[in-house]
Order: structure tokens, then sequence, then C-alpha cells
């Protein structure tokens, strides 16, 4: 797709891909925390021809995988850390992959991948939208890449709670544990949504005085995943640092506490810096900036004010720059074509791997098309989201449009990506000396999969605009 640029460069181009196609291949981290006595459930990604068998060595006791499907199921045993080796095999051969099963107090130790229904439905989704996507997680194989969270964002809830008070669902949900055992009985995990507030911003119910007894609720249906999103709370409070931790750190201990392993994902854009407490607070991620839209102007806003921010992420822990906004979106308003260019596209998807952020796609997954499908299922891009060093790319420099941002990865190798913010395609040398000391020697352009030896310890590529190459480096 893009050009390499550079007299210096030996390409040996990879003709392995008929055979990747066919043979297994096992994707995601090598890494899983979990806290022990809860359920416990962890689809194994791997690709290949079907029927793939899967099978675990080493997996501790109350844990059982099912040979056919790769779900790894059961009570999550005592706190230890389990080395385990995954087996993915079909009629061309295997894969294996040493997979840490972390037992403790962490979880989602590398950044949650999955969907989420507003960027797409707003407040119109139903129960069939979120099982249609659950269906087409597996049916289309993204589920083989990663992809794992069926989130329904705000507009399940109804406008009254119960007698009893507890939270109740509106006409569009009509049975939320029906809906959790149904995306649960794929492999595939769920997560909800609320407001500390009285209202969400929907305007449906929110948690206020009824925090722990909501958590009670999302037990009983299974929740794996709350997104807890600001909204009106902020009209009874002013915005001072102490009150806005403090609706976070009231539903924090209900999480902890409960007998599930809820990723507990804070929405309130970034106020009081949130990056410096998140953490603190409990959350699993924290969104860092306001609502992101399909623009170029959006997508570039949230991206820059990233920029300082990859001392505050690590595992278990994550920066949250919004969701994906890729394929077909639309929140409150018919479905549309989202409005990003394809370049523009693949810098979305590809910084916000990058940035270890968490990967929730906000499309209509049953109109994916084949562009987006190729760019949520490269695997080396997805790799680098799900490394478990756990390091969010740092911004390196800007120079004319050009931006530099690199990552550590838990190989040893380093992963750049070189993006043009300007609006006419650009040609430039990177300095690798920039990125670290010690020379590099080899490179993969993890998009083209080229893989180059490396002269001068500088790459020179031609870049379109608003356009991004990503390489792994190495010494
Ligand atoms: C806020 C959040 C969005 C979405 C809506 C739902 O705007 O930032 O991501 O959850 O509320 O009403």
């Amino acid at each position: 797709m893009h050009k390499i640029f550079s007299a210096f460069w030996l390409t040996i181009s990879i003709s392995a891909f008929a055979q990747e196609t066919t043979t297994p291949k096992i994707h995601g981290a090598d890494v899983y925390g979990a806290k022990p006595n809860r359920p416990f459930l962890y689809k194994i990604p791997a690709t290949g021809a079907k029927p793939v068998e899967y099978t675990v060595l080493g997996l501790p006791q109350g844990l059982t995988v099912d040979k056919n499907t790769g779900v790894i199921s059961g009570v999550t045993p005592a706190k230890n850390n389990y080395t385990t080796r995954l087996i993915a095999k079909n009629n061309f051969g295997a894969d294996t992959l040493t997979f840490d099963i972390k037992v403790g107090d962490e979880i989602s130790l590398t950044p949650a991948m999955g969907w989420n229904s507003w960027n797409v439905f707003g407040l119109r989704v139903t129960d069939k939208d979120i099982r249609n996507a659950a269906d087409v997680m597996v049916s289309t194989g993204l589920i083989d890449h990663g992809w794992g969270y069926i989130n329904i964002d705000d507009g399940w809830e109804s406008e009254e709670r119960k007698p009893d008070g507890e939270i109740a669902t509106n006409s569009k949900f009509p049975d939320l544990t029906a809906l959790s055992d149904y995306i649960h009985s794929k492999g595939l995990k769920f997560g909800i949504y609320s407001s500390p507030g009285s209202r969400t911003c929907g305007g449906f119910l929110g948690s206020l005085n009824h925090e722990e007894q909501d958590i009670k609720t999302y037990e009983k249906w299974g929740v794996d995943y709350l997104k807890y999103d600001l909204c009106s709370y902020t009209v009874r409070t002013f915005l001072v640092k102490k009150n806005l931790q403090k609706p976070y750190i009231f539903m924090n201990q209900f999480i902890q506490n409960s007998n599930r392993d809820i990723v507990y994902s804070l929405c309130q854009y970034g106020l009081g810096k949130v990056w410096k407490w998140g953490k603190a607070v409990g959350g699993n991620s924290w969104r860092t900036t306001g609502d992101i839209v399909d623009t170029w102007a959006s997508v570039n806003r949230l991206l820059n004010k990233q920029k300082r921010l990859s001392t505050f992420a690590s595992p278990g822990h994550w920066n949250d720059p919004d969701m994906l906004v890729l394929g077909i979106v639309g929140w409150n308003n018919d479905s549309r074509k989202c409005r990003l260019t394809e370049a523009e596209q693949q810098l979305h998807f590809g910084m916000w791997s990058m940035l270890a952020s968490p990967l929730l796609l906000g499309c209509d997954l049953t109109k994916i098309d084949s562009f987006t499908m190729s760019l949520i299922t490269n695997d080396d891009i997805i790799a680098l989201n799900q490394d478990r060093l756990g390091k969010q790319a740092a911004f390196i420099y800007e120079k004319d449009g050009i931006q530099v941002w690199s990552k550590p990865l838990s190989d040893g190798t380093t992963a750049i990506a070189i993006i043009n913010l300007s609006a006419k395609e650009k040609t430039t040398t990177v300095k690798l000396d920039k990125i670290s000391s010690g020379t590099f020697t080899t490179s993969k352009n993890l998009w083209s999969k080229q893989i180059a030896y490396l002269k001068d310890n500088s790459i020179t590529a031609t870049i379109p605009t608003h356009g991004i190459l990503q390489f792994k480096l190495a010494k």
C-alpha cells in the first residue's frame, strides 16, 4: 500500500501468507490476569483452517479447556502465576504459545478488546443488535484475533427503578441474564454502562444511591465490564478534584468486593487530569478526552492529547482516548459509512494500538466491509496493543507535519509509528538514534509485512496524507 523509499533497504517479501491462513496461529496476549475464586473465561484466539483443536498443558485445577472452541473456563484457582502452554492444532499443523495466567489482584493486564454499541446505535440499541454483534464477532472470525468484549453502552436502562430499588431495563432489553448467557456461551464477555449520577447522559437511570445494589445486580447478570460515565453527577457537584474522584472511589469498593472480574472503565472525559489518579481509584482505564467522532479533526485532536500521557499507563491501567470510529457508524442517527479516508482509518487503528488504548470497535459488525476487516485483523498491529510490557507509545518528535512515536515491546524490539498529519504526501528520514541508543539492524513493516535490513540506523519512507507507517525494529 505504501512505498518504502530507500536505496539502502534490502527487502525480503514474505510469501508465507497462504500458509498462515491455513496452519493454526495463536494470537492475543501471552498473559492474562484474574482474581482468585471467581468465574473464569478466556477464549484462546487462534486463526487457521477449521476445525482447530485446542489443548492447554499445565492448566491449574479448576479450569478446563473446550477442545473444540478453545474456551478456557471454570473457577479461578488460588493466587499464583500459572505458566501454561496453549496448543492449537489442525490438519495442516500446529502452533503453541507459553501463556501466563496470573492470579492475583490485577485484571486487564493488556487493554480490553471488543465492541461497544454507542458509536453505531447510540440510544437506539436493542437486545437484537447486541446478539447480532456477538454472532458476527464469532462468524467473521474476529474472536480468533482476540476481540472479546460485547459491551452495551447507554440505552438499556429504564427511567424508573423497581419497587425494591433494583435497576430495571427498558422494553428493548427484556432479559439481561439471557443476553449475558448468550454472549458467554460464545466465549465472549459482557459489558454494561452506568453513571454515578442519577441519570445517564442519555437521560436513563444512573446508579446514584444504588451503587452497591447495582453491582449485586450486575453479578446476577454476569457482567464483566462496567463503563461508568460521569454525566449528571457533575450537575450535583462542582468540578473540584476531590469530588471528581469521589464517585469512582465509592463504586470501586463494590466492584472489588464483587464475585466477578469486572473491568472498571472510568468515563469522565479526562477531567481533573484523571490519568494521574485513575489507577489509584481502581480504574482499569480512564477516558482522557471528550467523545470521538468520525472526522479527521477529531481523531487528530484526540491523538495529540495523548502526547504526554505515556508514563501513566501500565498493565491493568490504561489511558483511553475513546472508542474506534471505523466501518459503519451512526450514533443516534441512521447508520452510515465512517467519514475518515482509508489512510486516516489505518492511522486511527494503528495509533490506538500503539497507545495501548482499550480497543473497542464502534461499528455495525453485521455490515463490516473488507477494508475495515483487513485493519482490525492485522495481528501484527494488534500485538503491539496486547504486548505484556504494557508500555504506551511515547511521542518522540514532530517536524513538518510528520510525527514519530515509539513503543518498547516485551521481546526487546521496538515499534515505531511515523505519521503524516499534513495535507500532502511526504518523504521523511527518521534517524533511529532518536528512539534509543544502539543501532537497529532490521525492521518489519507491520502493514506490508516486508522485512528489511537497515543501514545507517535510519528509515526513509513516503507516507500519504494523514497516513501511517509502522515498523518493528530489532537491534
Ligand atoms: C457520553 C460518553 C459516550 C457515551 C454517551 C452515552 O457522552 O462519553 O462514550 O457513553 O455518554 O450517553
